[in-house]
């Protein structure tokens, strides 16, 4: 009763009258993005898929029943136009990706009870079937419009076969999205200035009839949809920008020979296929039936989550009655997919008579080192090179998920990895089951008879109940760190009662407080299963704990631990600086080297407009980190003036330039030979870093850095007469 009372005082914003509280007796489904197969994966996936399965697993500990799947993106024109580069089949490339990442998934211990793939035969026939409905119910209707064509090649360029600008916010956009601007979908037609991605020339638009969902059919239902909808705030308000006003149609076909073909045959259209999004969700439906194929219906029913009960088969009008055809189906995705999955998605199952989803978890982005996560600047980690660290899967599972809120980005640094497994995983969780159980094994033999003591117990029970509640929040961070924050607890009893000092003189209370520390750890290994699976399946075993732990129930946090185990061993291994040094280094030059390699390239391409129009205005990203002022400090700037200026000789693009600086007269190198009149340059007022380290190039040594500003090195100097030598602060 309490619950509910808590509840309504919370004015929790996750939670909505039209829900059942979960665990509910129904099954669930949690579902994952389902990755493009189209590259490696990288830590940026991870984080959804490990919060997803992190997210299943918590919900099975509540008593949900939950089947958690996903499967391969196979279609799309990314994947063709990659393929067709190699030289490839569309399939024969996917599908190979498709293996790598079944193959990489269990190593990070994500588990999905399905993992299929679009182009496979269960979801060919449920999406053509899904469209049907649409067709049938009249949802479905023809439009000519322009799409982009390559007028040279005499193909058409659908989505990503182009690049240009977004017509929105402007930004440059890839095909059907704004990437790198306001990130909103893009129909056929509606990016500016087209460019065909595969040769580089301007597109021209032509027109074709495509056929397009009207999603205005749906426009009241989805505004009641986002009404109920339960999630991450942003998953649950971004959309409601995008209903307001006549919603768009969304055109569902696309001329193109891979993909799944657009099943009204009367039609005859060759080369026409189904748009990528509109299989792509469907395999979540797809990938859950295939699990029940598996195991049975008695065992999971996949219509007793996706279908409506009873005779229900909604139309277009929204219909009160209706409210009842949500399911338990949560989707975790990155934020970049909120559109889809908020406003398409809904309005296609709705179409086709399905439940609607119950809560979208939008996650944050993965950033490197403070700067967004990038492939293409090869600023990225890469999953195989996480695992080739040999760190455990766990370590990384826990840094990941609870680095930040689920839904605000998330930084990874080897630093800060380093810092936190040392920090809470070793010193803290490792550390404090380490010391109950040796202590229990050494002077007990096991757990020694006792019971809980009420401290203890209630510590315990408000973890259970965080637990619970960050579940049906959606909290993945708060579900992550709970068994930690329960160990501090931990730490901070054993250190206060001091059992060591007990033993002798008090053997009753020492035999209390290490009885309370192995039920804390018992705990510990209950709630930290969800993020550390095998972490938690290993302290199961220190504790010779029957079965496994995943099936243990929240219940069994209170139930007494066994009285005979053995002397434990060390969870977690300190993470060593050398390794991260070392990983550090690797990433550092990898990102150089791909930037050299850019330059090159860059400098080679001279003179292609198209191709200068699109990088004239990058800017370096803002560094994320801030310096304290005493490291501003540290820095030594000064005030100088250009007394001579050689060009070094060998060197194209070098000059040895002498800079006064009041006190005394340095030799500098300098990269200016092509950007700026050499024998101009004497008399140049300049500032100049002092305290640079002294580097020896071309066999002359400079003494301190000139600086410079962008591309054409625009020299920094005073504009005023502050004296030579004068400190720039
Ligand atoms: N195939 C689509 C999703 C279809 S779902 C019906 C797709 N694929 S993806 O490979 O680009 O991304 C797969 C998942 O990873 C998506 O949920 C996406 O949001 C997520 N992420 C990709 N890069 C990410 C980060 N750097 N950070 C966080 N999540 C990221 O989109
Ligand atoms: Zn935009």
């Amino acid at each position: 009763m309490w619950r509910i009372v808590r509840l309504f005082t919370l004015h929790d914003p996750t939670w909505s009258m039209s829900h059942e509280q979960l665990p509910t007796d129904r099954p669930a489904v949690v579902t994952v993005g389902l990755p493009y197969a189209n590259g490696d994966l990288h830590v940026g996936h991870l984080l959804g898929y490990v919060s997803g399965d992190l997210y299943a697993r918590a919900l099975r500990r509540i008593g949900q029943q939950t089947a958690f799947v996903c499967g391969s993106d196979m279609h799309g024109t990314p994947i063709a136009v990659n393929a067709a580069q190699e030289g490839r089949d569309p399939e024969e490339f996917a599908l190979e990706y498709h293996e790598q990442y079944q193959e990489t998934f269990p190593r990070f211990n994500v588990e999905f009870d399905n993992y299929g793939h679009t182009h496979d035969e269960t979801n060919t026939e449920l999406t053509q079937e899904f469209v049907r409905t649409w067709i049938d119910e009249g949802h479905v209707i023809e439009k000519e419009i322009e799409v982009a064509w390559d007028t040279e090649t005499d193909d058409p360029l659908p989505d990503r076969y182009v690049e240009g600008t977004c017509p929105y916010c402007g930004e440059k956009a890839r095909g059907d999205e704004c990437d790198e601007g306001c990130q909103r979908h893009l129909e056929p037609g509606e990016i500016e200035n087209p460019v065909s991605v595969t040769t580089g020339n301007p597109a021209e638009y032509r027109t074709r009839e495509h056929k397009f969902l009207r999603l205005s059919d749906f426009q009241e239902y989805l505004q009641g949809f986002l009404d109920r909808l339960e999630g991450t705030e942003k998953a649950r308000n971004q959309p409601r920008e995008w209903i307001e006003g006549e919603l768009e149609d969304l055109c569902i076909t696309r001329d193109m020979d891979w993909g799944i073909d657009y099943p009204d045959e009367s039609d005859g259209r060759e080369n026409l296929v189904l748009y990528v999004w509109v299989d792509a969700p469907i395999e979540y439906v797809s990938s859950t039936k295939q699990y029940t194929e598996r195991v049975g219906a008695e065992e999971y029913d996949w219509e007793a989550v996706w279908k409506p009960a009873g005779e229900t088969r909604p139309g277009t009008e929204w219909n009160d009655e209706w409210t009842d055809t949500s399911g338990e189906i949560i989707h975790v995705i990155g934020a970049d997919i909120i559109q889809h999955h908020c406003v398409f998605w809904p309005a296609m199952l709705r179409g086709a008579g399905y439940n609607e989803p119950r809560a979208v978890v939008a996650t944050g982005f993965v950033g490197i080192n403070g700067k967004s996560l990038s492939t293409s600047r090869n600023r990225a980690i890469w999953a195989r090179e996480y695992l080739d660290t040999g760190f455990h899967p766990d370590l990384f599972r826990y840094y990941i998920t609870t680095g930040s809120g689920v839904e605000h980005d998330v930084d990874f640094s080897w630093d800060r990895f380093a810092e936190r497994v040392n920090g809470e995983l070793v010193g803290n969780l490792g550390n404090f089951c380490y010391r109950a159980l040796l202590f229990a094994s050494r002077n007990y033999g096991g757990t020694p008879a006792a019971d809980t003591s009420e401290e203890v117990h209630e510590r315990i029970a408000e973890a259970v109940e965080t637990f619970e509640e960050a579940t049906r929040t959606y909290d993945v961070r708060t579900l992550g760190e709970v068994a930690i924050r329960l160990a501090d607890f931990g730490n901070q009893y054993i250190q206060r009662n001091e059992p060591w000092n007990l033993i002798d003189d008090e053997p009753d209370a020492a035999a209390q407080v290490i009885h309370d520390c192995v039920q804390l750890t018992k705990a510990c290994a209950i709630l930290a299963q969800p993020v550390m699976p095998a972490k938690a399946a290993e302290l199961w075993a220190q504790l010779d704990e029957d079965g496994d732990v995943s099936e243990a129930t929240l219940d069994e946090v209170f139930s007494a631990p066994p009285e005979t185990f053995d002397e434990p061993t060390e969870l977690f291994a300190q993470v060593e600086d050398d390794d991260i040094e070392a990983l550090n280094e690797q990433l550092a030059e990898r990102i150089e080297t791909k930037e050299e390699a850019d330059e090159k390239a860059e400098t080679e391409e001279d003179g292609d407009e198209s191709h200068e129009a699109m990088t004239a205005q990058d800017v370096d990203p803002l560094e994320d980190e801030r310096i304290s002022f005493e490291q501003f400090q540290d820095i030594d700037m000064r005030v100088g003036e250009i007394t001579e200026a050689d060009p070094i000789e060998g060197a194209d693009e070098l000059v040895r330039l002498e800079v006064d600086i009041g006190v005394e007269t340095r030799q500098v190198v300098a990269g200016l030979k092509q950007l700026h009149n050499v024998e101009a340059l004497p008399g140049t007022r300049v500032i100049l870093l002092a305290n640079m380290q002294k580097a020896e190039l071309f066999g002359v040594e400079s003494d301190g850095m000139v600086l410079a500003a962008g591309e054409e090195a625009d020299l920094l100097t005073t504009h005023e007469d502050a004296a030579l030598g004068k400190r720039v602060r």
